[in-house]
């Protein structure tokens, strides 16, 4: 018999005309099994996952956390109750058969992060998983499809094998560009007939690629992924039932260095000491082991271990920041085969690798996940062409050629193009990004890399035996292959392009873990970077699981004295860490607390964010931070400095006051409370240090005013001074920003907090220095770096520290979901919404987002004409809305061309003088009113528009 406590059930009530909710707090005694009508209920479960993962294979966490999705048609459906069957056989439910979790009928209304709470699961076991829901009336949905996920191996004791791979060959200094030549590794084995299963479990030091009987398992790049090395290391499972074949398997494996061996990061100048490569371990290392079950119910265990030969093969050389040469000539046919001749092979090596704990891959692995064509293919000189791809991205090319064997093409990769034509590589700093393939002489020769990725838009292939065409080039496209999870668009070609490129950025940089650039050599996953972009990034894609990941990364490498590291993983030690940057170890959780309605991840980094949190209060005195004058700053601003220790006091302060939320809704009542006073304690020291009485805040840039207003840092008669004094200085700014990555970060949402969200318009349709307009206006399609990165008329700047991909500045991405379609989680994990669309008739005339949540698909549409607005708006099934627009004429308004009235979904109507706010319960509403004179008279851009004051950066090319 369970019992369980209903979350909170949703009651009606009545109070003066106006329905409004109540939650309800029930205690139910329910029993498994318990039935109920079973007349069809009108919503269904869909989408299940399990861990943010439709049916992830191998995973670690013992108490896995189910979540599914409801459809319905109409209007205010909501969930009362669920039931989760949990069984290791495949067809079921079948009462009593395997059953290991039956929860019976629970009152409850959640649909997400419901933990598994049944049998113990067991190593390498599948289990298969069904839900039905109750409606609210109490009728009862069909069974979902079933969806199941698998155990990865618990215990490290369980792993069997060694690691092995292949001693260094080359000598070669860690200075110089080396890079050691993947390995091969092969071994046979004999399987019975009969499999009934067979799962791979398999990581390495350094990069794999496997195969068995020469097909390749799985489609995953970079396996087993970056995480830092000398504490954790993931593996990956697959099932590979169907490729064993009765008799004779060969299971092969390409090792190469990766991450764990390669050069990772940037070489500071004049520091020849400092290791370039190898910075994990010298030799890549292979752990693996397949697990057989028969039907007759034996199994066999083959693992990684001394009976596997070794070999180079046509894998010259792979790294990821250099590139990779192959010499087709040196192919091995059937390498990967039984059977092959593999008399002149070695024997393996058992390699010493960093004591690590082995966990379970996490999150969706990078994959290819578009194939693109060049637009263009120019000859530069008789064997040299250079293809554009139309796009910069991250990935790298599949080559098709025929030649003479022998014939070397070169393939040089970058962002951009000299004015003479050629590739422009100046920006990618120590990375070769190049590849080089050696012809076989075949009639035609299909090549793509395996272990390197380059961020680049132009490809300069030399030594082209023939004229190629457009198709002897394809782009391929990689990234961790998130769902999708945003669509924005609008009558706005500038606002509908950044959009597209804030996508193609994030594409590029949220590769295995959140870097800041593709290109060149650096590629890390800097803290303050992810922190700013995140809220940005969780409306496009789900990240979930991608910043899951990474979150390990950062605790892993967090100082022993609290602090977080600037970048993570951190293969080396740079500088003591920056406000803005470290503080990613705080309000990443925070965000995946709010947009997923995950406590795990704060109950899971909860110690080390105390830890983090107690190191600032070390640091700080009279509840200040002064930090250090190489901290980060704002960075990339414009002309306007911001203070460090401004920058600093206000994280400290923001910290305190998430710290607080989260330690509420973990249930940490005394810490939430402490963590609140410190808030306060901290606003009072920023009022005191940085206010003047007149309201002006220290440095007294954009930045500031941003920050304090944002985080709420001021005493509230400085509210306003401040908010006015923001616009003052965009005003004396010709109405543009001066903010770096920081600032830009806070800036459009403040302005839409002070209610003057036409101003944030303006700095978003802007086409002047700096603006994002002006990256478009420049031919970008993905961000920069800095906001005067390039110009058409002055060329480029600074190019050591110049990326054109960099997602850092397209926090902006936010402000278009959040603010212009207006869709914001009302509570954590998006059980309640909010939809107030930001309506700016002059400026723009139509806006559509659509938001795939974590509990359904939420739209926001809206169109002006003339004076009229018409709204669409969708709410999943079992949330509510609050959605609030303006009107002129709150009783004229239609919905679905019918007068508004209570009823059918719509919960309640409140109206304000000229704005109307109502409640929704789920379902599609369609709305039409007239706009009143305030916000048709709202002034537009171009009523805006002053000349650009700033001028645009005029330097001589480089
Ligand atoms: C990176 C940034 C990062 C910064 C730290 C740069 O090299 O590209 O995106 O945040 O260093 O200031």
């Amino acid at each position: 018999m369970r019992s369980r406590i209903i979350s909170r059930a949703i009651l009606h009530s009545t109070i003066s005309g106006i329905r409004i909710f109540v939650p309800a707090a029930i205690s139910i005694v329910l029993y498994a099994g318990a039935s109920s009508p079973a007349s069809a209920s009108v919503i269904n479960p869909v989408r299940l996952i399990c861990e943010y993962r439709i049916n992830p294979l191998g995973i670690d966490e013992t108490e896995p956390r189910l979540s599914w999705q409801l459809e319905s048609l109409g209007r205010g459906h909501r969930q009362s109750a669920y039931q989760i069957v949990v069984s290791n056989h495949k067809d079921f439910p079948v009462a009593g058969n395997g059953t290991l979790w039956d929860t019976g009928k629970v009152l409850s209304s959640k649909t997400s992060q419901i933990k598994y709470d049944g049998e113990p699961l067991q190593s390498g076991s599948h289990y298969y998983w069904r839900v039905r829901v109750w409606d609210e009336d109490g009728s009862r949905s069909q069974w979902s499809s079933p969806a199941f996920w698998s155990m990865g191996l618990l215990k490290a004791s369980e792993w069997r094998g060694e690691w092995i791979g292949r001693k260094l060959l080359i000598s070669g200094s860690k200075e110089s560009n080396t890079v050691n030549p993947p390995a091969y590794l092969r071994r046979e084995i004999t399987s019975k007939d009969s499999v009934q299963r067979a799962m791979l479990y398999v990581t390495a030091m350094g990069l794999f690629e496997i195969y068995i009987n020469g097909k390749r398992i799985g489609e995953d790049i970079f396996t087993p992924g970056w995480s830092s090395y000398n504490k954790r290391i993931y593996y990956h499972t697959y099932d590979v039932t169907k490729m064993l074949l009765d008799g004779r398997n060969a299971i092969g494996a390409i090792l190469a260095d990766g991450w764990y061996a390669g050069y990772v990061g940037f070489i500071p100048k004049g520091r020849s000491g400092r290791k370039r490569r190898g910075l994990y371990g010298d030799v890549p290392a292979l752990l693996l082991q397949v697990q057989i079950t028969y039907t007759d119910g034996t199994t066999e265990i083959i693992a990684s271990d001394s009976k596997w030969l070794t070999s180079s093969g046509p894998i010259l050389k792979a790294d990821i920041l250099m590139g990779e040469t192959y010499d087709a000539r040196m192919e091995m046919p059937g390498w990967n085969m039984p059977g092959f001749d593999d008399s002149d092979w070695r024997k393996i090596s058992s390699i010493r690798v960093p004591h690590a704990k082995l966990r379970a891959y996490p999150a969706t692995p990078v994959r290819a996940t578009e194939v693109i064509e060049p637009v263009s293919v120019i000859k530069l000189d008789h064997d040299t062409y250079v293809f554009d791809m139309g796009q910069n991205f991250a990935g790298r090319i599949r080559l098709t050629v025929s030649g003479k064997a022998g014939d070397k093409l070169t393939i040089r990769h970058g962002e951009m193009l000299r004015t003479d034509g050629t590739l422009m590589t100046e920006n990618l700093r120590s990375a070769e990004a190049t590849d080089t393939y050696i012809l076989k002489g075949d009639t035609e020769e299909i090549w793509e890399p395996r272990f390197t990725y380059h961020g680049f838009r132009y490809v300069q292939v030399a030594g082209y035996p023939a004229t190629p065409t457009q198709k002897s080039v394809t782009g391929i496209v990689l990234s961790s292959a998130l769902p999708v999870t945003g669509r924005f668009t609008s009558s706005s070609d500038v606002l509908n392009r950044l959009f597209r490129t804030i996508m193609w950025t994030q594409r590029s940089n949220f590769l295995e873990i959140p870097t800041d650039c593709p290109q060149r050599d650096e590629r890390l996953g800097w803290a303050g970077d992810v922190q700013l972009f995140s809220g940005a990034a969780a409306y496009n894609m789900d990240i979930a699981a991608f910043l899951t990941k990474w979150l390990d990364a950062l605790a892993d490498d967090q100082r022993s004295d609290g602090a977080y590291p600037d970048f993570a993983p951190m293969p080396f030690l740079l500088q003591e860490p920056s406000p803005g940057w470290m503080d990613a170890g705080i309000i990443v959780p925070h965000l995946l607390y709010r947009i997923y309605g995950d406590k795990r991840i704060i109950k899971r980094h909860y110690p080390s964010m105390k830890r983090f949190l107690a190191y600032l209060e070390g640091q700080s005195v009279d509840s200040r931070l002064k930090v250090h004058q190489r901290a980060w700053g704002d960075w990339k601003e414009v002309g306007q400095l911001t203070s460090r220790d401004v920058i600093a006091t206000a994280f400290f302060a923001y910290d305190a006051k998430l710290m607080s939320e989260m330690a509420q809704a973990i249930g940490e009542n005394s810490d939430a409370d402490y963590y609140s006073s410190l808030f306060e304690q901290i606003k009072k020291a920023f009022m005191k240090a940085f206010v003047s009485p007149s309201g002006n805040i220290e440095s007294d840039t954009q930045t500031v005013y941003a920050l304090a207003l944002y985080m709420d840092l001021l005493d509230e008669p400085f509210i306003i001074s401040a908010g006015n004094r923001l616009l003052e200085l965009l005003e004396g700014n010709g109405w543009h920003l001066s903010t770096g990555y920081v600032g830009t970060r806070f800036l459009l949402p403040v302005l839409s907090q002070i209610r003057r969200p036409e101003i944030a318009l303006r700095l978003l349709l802007n086409q002047g220095f700096p603006s994002w307009g002006f990256f478009l206006n420049n031919g970008a399609t993905t961000l920069w770096e800095r906001w005067d990165a390039y110009s058409e008329k002055a060329g480029m700047r600074n190019l050591k520290n110049t990326s054109f991909n960099h997602y850092v500045l397209g926090s902006v991405g936010e402000w278009l979901f959040s603010s212009l379609a207006g869709i914001k989680a009302a509570s954590p994990g998006f059980t309640d919404i909010s939809i107030q669309p930001t309506v700016v008739p002059g400026a723009i005339g139509h806006v559509r987002a659509e938001y795939r949540s974590m509990v359904g698909d939420i739209l926001s549409d809206w169109t002006v004409k003339g004076d009229t607005l018409r709204l669409q708006v969708s709410i999943p099934t079992n949330t509510r809305a609050t959605v609030r627009f303006p009107s002129s004429e709150p009783d004229g308004i239609l919905e679905s061309n019918m007068p508004l009235r209570d009823g059918d979904g719509v919960l309640s109507i409140q109206i304000d003088r000229e704005e109307v706010t109502l409640a929704l319960g789920s379902g599609s509403y369609d709305f039409k009113t007239k706009l009143p004179e305030s916000v048709l008279l709202t002034r537009t851009p171009e009523e805006f528009h002053v000349t650009d004051i700033n001028p645009e950066p005029a330097v001589p090319w480089q």
